[in-house]
């Protein structure tokens, strides 16, 4: 059977942590669609464009990997694009109770809708998008967060941009 699943997110940038947990959906399912959120309640610092480029330039090689944006209900994106499933990844407990919440949500929506959660990496555990900005903001080194072939885009764009 042909299985679709949508990691649905900001990306505001990508991060070493995303692309651990597309890179295991892309091994166990057939066709996995990266969904970058367009409008978003935390006001992305990169444009969409800007966030699908670094993804595409990061995932490169993974040939079962697609690249969209959305908007709107991700439990209606799902639908229309025929997906089984949702894959998150889960750092911490304190991940758990939104989560936890947007797979109901979702569920609710669209009943054929499964909220597949995969456990970060220990590595990964500490590690977001935000944290990345922070840190690239304040000149900080950002190399073991980021994808090397992306690292200096993101670094110069959040450079001084405090
Ligand atoms: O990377 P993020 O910001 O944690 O991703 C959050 C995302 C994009 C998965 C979530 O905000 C989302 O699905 N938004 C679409 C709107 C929606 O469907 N809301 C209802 C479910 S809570």
């Amino acid at each position: 059977m042909n299985r679709t699943v949508i990691c649905p997110g900001s990306f505001d940038p990508v991060t070493l942590g995303h692309i651990d947990i597309i890179g295991r959906a892309a091994a166990m399912f057939d066709r996995v669609i990266v969904a970058v959120l367009i409008n978003s309640a935390k006001k992305p610092v990169f444009t969409v464009d800007e966030r699908i480029r670094l993804l595409e330039k990061a995932l490169v090689g993974l040939d079962n990997v697609e690249i969209r944006s959305f908007d709107g209900l991700l439990a209606e994106y799902a639908r229309k694009t025929g997906a089984d499933a949702v894959v998150r990844g889960l750092r911490a407990v304190s991940d758990f109770e939104y989560e936890f919440q947007m797979s109901l949500t979702n569920k609710k929506l669209n009943p054929e809708l499964e909220t597949i959660f995969l456990t970060s990496r220990a590595e990964y555990m500490f590690l977001s998008s935000s944290i990345v900005k922070q840190i690239a903001v304040l000149n900080g080194d950002i190399t073991n967060f980021v994808p090397e072939c992306i690292h200096d885009e993101i670094k110069n764009r959040l450079a001084g941009n405090i």
